[in-house]
């Protein structure tokens, strides 16, 4: 199965990205993951790719395309996969169309998690992230153990401004993004205000699991 992720900072991409993963066995391919393993590594690329983050800014498309492209190679394609968080543009929309024709494959479905911009706000500047697991948290609505708060991390684009920055530039780039794939007749919406276990139960419902 090969599947899309889309929605704005904080709808729940990564959250039901690991459990799709871990249900239908596919690589997750999360993009901000992989520009934040970019920053961690440092280097040169490390730095640059760390300056957009830190603003909320978009990673430039020929970057970002490559490391898909990269990742693709490195995790093999066999057992399908699920992409969070890629494409932001249409332009890396119409890549990714060359990079899967490329290697014969079909996309299965897009899916679009759609949440109001007041929870979005609350689920960014909530979250958490547990440095040793890489498990995602949120202070109200996914509360960690008490015996690991102190040492949870706030990501550095998670702070209010940052965030509302970030709602921006989606609300900007989202519209090509869903008409070039709803005349593909591959998108579905799916309201992500619920829980992830509510979110989750819509999807497979969608995807024709449930
Ligand atoms: P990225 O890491 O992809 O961030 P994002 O798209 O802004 O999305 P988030 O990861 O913030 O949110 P999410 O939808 O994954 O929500 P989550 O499940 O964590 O990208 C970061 C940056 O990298 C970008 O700003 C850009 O600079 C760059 N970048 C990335 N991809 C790029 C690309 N393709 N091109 C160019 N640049 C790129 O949930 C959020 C919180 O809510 C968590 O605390 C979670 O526990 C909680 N939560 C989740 N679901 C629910 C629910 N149903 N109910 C209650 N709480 C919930
Ligand atoms: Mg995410």
């Amino acid at each position: 199965m090969h599947l899309m992720l889309l929605g704005a900072p904080g709808s729940g991409k990564g959250t039901q990205a690991v459990r799709l993963a871990q249900y239908f066995r596919l690589a997750h391919l999360s993009t901000g993951d992989m520009l934040r393993a970019t920053c961690g590594e440092g280097g040169e690329l490390g730095l640059v790719v760390d300056e957009y983050l830190k603003e909320g800014q978009l990673v430039p498309d020929h970057l970002v395309v490559q490391l898909v492209l990269d990742s693709l190679e490195c995790n093999g394609t066999a057992s399908g996969f699920i992409m969070d968080g890629f494409p932001r543009t249409l332009r890396q929309a119409k890549g990714c169309d060359v990079i899967l024709t490329q290697r014969a494959l079909a996309l299965d479905a897009v899916i679009l998690i759609d949440v109001a911009n007041e929870i979005l706000l609350k689920r960014s500047t909530g979250r958490r992230v547990d440095p040793e697991t890489g498990r995602v948290y949120h202070l109200q609505f996914a509360p960690p153990p008490d015996s690991i708060v102190p040492r949870l991390e706030q990501r550095s684009d998670d702070s209010e401004p940052v965030v509302r920055e970030r709602l921006d530039i989606y609300d900007r780039e989202i519209s090509p993004i869903v008409d070039h794939y709803q005349h593909q007749d591959l998108l579905t919406r799916v309201d992500g205000s619920g829980s992830p276990d509510q979110v989750f139960a819509l999807i497979l419902d969608r995807l024709g699991k449930n």
